[in-house]
């Protein structure tokens, strides 16, 4: 099995390497899943080098760090504990996540950590389907209880980082409920890019010096 690996913390150009490695056992209530995509989120980066804005930085063993939480895949092996109902079988194309160190050719997680991917989704949107909506649902979540119960209507939305994956994905499932987005961009490129792939309409602003694109909302938002 090959793995992407790093020893130490550092640019992810000078300290990622490819490597070969034994397969995992498999334990009683895990499936063994073939990697088909592993996305590169930017904290996977941050994580590699060892920003602090990872958090504390990661530990890396002896045998080397693999970075990634997420992916997409086919089941190859079910633990002999699954439950038959939950028609986890080996061709089964799944997401998975929390799965860390997912940049490799096969991971071993628990049953509880695959999604099955209906036919509708391909595998490279299927892997990284799971943290980035996990994390706009949870900002949305926070904000709306942030609010005061008698001011939770009629909101208005000020998104920045809105050409952002997470931005997009935030910008998507507020409009979808009914929350006008306004969206913030830093450059006429991303306006341009963004107003495109929502067939919206943007406006330029000023402000300290430099000139940001504004993207407005409107129910034509299709990501
Ligand atoms: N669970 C979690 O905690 C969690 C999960 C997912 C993501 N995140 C975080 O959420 C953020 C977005 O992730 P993503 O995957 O959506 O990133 P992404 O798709 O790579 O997009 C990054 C965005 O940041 C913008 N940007 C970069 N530098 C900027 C600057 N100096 N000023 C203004 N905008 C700037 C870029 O704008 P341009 O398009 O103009 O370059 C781009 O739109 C990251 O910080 C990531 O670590 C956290």
């Amino acid at each position: 099995m090959r793995r992407i690996v790093h020893h130490e913390l550092g640019e992810p150009a000078q300290v990622l390497r490819v490597e070969g490695s034994p397969s995992a056992s498999l334990g009683p209530d895990q499936v063994r899943v073939r990697v088909s995509y592993a996305p590169i989120h930017p904290g996977d980066l941050l994580g590699i080098m060892g920003s602090p804005a990872f958090g504390t930085p990661p530990t890396i063993g002896s045998v080397g760090r693999v970075p990634g939480f997420e992916g997409a895949g086919v089941v190859s092996e079910v633990g002999a504990r699954i439950d038959p109902g939950l028609g986890l079988k080996q061709g089964l194309r799944v997401a998975f996540f929390p799965a860390p160190g997912s940049w490799r050719d096969e991971v071993v997680v628990p049953a509880s950590s695959v999604v099955p991917l209906p036919d509708s989704i391909p595998d490279e949107i299927g892997a990284q389907m799971l943290i980035n909506t996990v994390t706009a649902l949870e900002v949305i979540r926070t904000a709306h209880d942030s609010l005061p119960p008698d001011a939770r209507t009629g909101v208005v939305v000020l998104l920045t980082g809105a050409g952002s994956a997470v931005g997009r994905l935030l910008g998507k499932v507020l409009t979808d409920r009914g929350v006008k987005v306004i969206r913030l961009v830093r450059s006429e490129a991303g306006a341009a890019k963004l107003s495109g792939i929502l067939r919206g309409r943007w406006r330029r602003r000023a402000s300290a010096g430099r000139r940001r694109g504004v993207v407005g909302g409107t129910d034509r938002d299709r990501h």
